[in-house]
């Protein structure tokens, strides 16, 4: 069997090759490997996202969830360039590659690594992702928990998932845990989540005076 894209320290040689992500507004060449999530082409749910979020705050902290090569972060800061962008995921080779490819394109102000390499106090104004539904619903669950209550109190995420792979359930689930959450699009069989910061984690407001 194959190794999981989602390996810490992928064992599979490394082949890298380069392939294009061209959206209307932009076009960046991206370098993959063998061993990371979806190397031949940007994944088909990466580009619906892509093509179907809103454009991300200007300024602020973006942060993209499981980034691998960096498709998804590097599409945030080229819109928003004066923002700080962070990409966050479990296996090196793909960290490496989308260090390489953030200076390849010239992108300084985004950042990628571990979780533990990132600030836990930082509070994001949007965050983005395709996420590792394939790593089972008890550790998808706690990824989220780690990340969607690190919103800003006015911060939305958007989050891609495939309709077989569980988008109502996990609709549902993110509804269930406080985090008010819609469907904005739905295409091909992938479905675009908007979620917004769950009430409960916003400060609370004090009496009116
Ligand atoms: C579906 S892929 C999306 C990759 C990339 N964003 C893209 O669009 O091509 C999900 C990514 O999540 C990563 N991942 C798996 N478990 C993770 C975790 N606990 N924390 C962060 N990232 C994780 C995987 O290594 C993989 O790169």
């Amino acid at each position: 069997m194959g190794e999981h894209y989602f390996a810490e320290r992928p064992e599979t040689a490394s082949r890298t090759r380069t392939i294009d992500l061209v959206l209307p507004d932009l076009h960046l060449r991206l370098e993959t490997d063998r061993g990371v999530f979806s190397p031949d082409r940007v994944d088909l749910g990466t580009r619906i996202l892509l093509e179907t979020a809103p454009a991300p705050p200007p300024t602020g902290n973006l942060l993209d969830v499981g980034c691998g090569y960096g498709p998804i972060a590097l599409t945030m800061a080229t819109r928003s360039p004066q923002a700080s962008v962070w990409g966050v995921d479990v296996n090196a080779r793909a960290l490496d590659l989308a260090r390489r490819n953030a200076n390849a394109a010239a992108l300084d102000k985004v950042r990628f690594g571990l979780a533990d390499e990132i600030d836990p106090a930082l509070r994001y104004d949007a965050i983005w992702s395709n996420p590792p539904i394939r790593i089972g619903k008890p550790a998808l669950h706690e990824l989220l928990l780690t990340w969607l209550p690190r919103l800003t109190p006015h911060g939305h995420a958007h989050l891609v998932v495939q309709k077989h792979l569980g988008s109502d359930s996990l609709q549902r689930w993110l509804n269930d845990q406080g985090f008010p959450t819609e469907r904005i699009a739905s295409r091909s069989a992938y479905r675009v989540l908007h979620v917004s910061a769950r009430v409960s984690d916003r400060p609370q407001e004090g009496p009116a005076q």
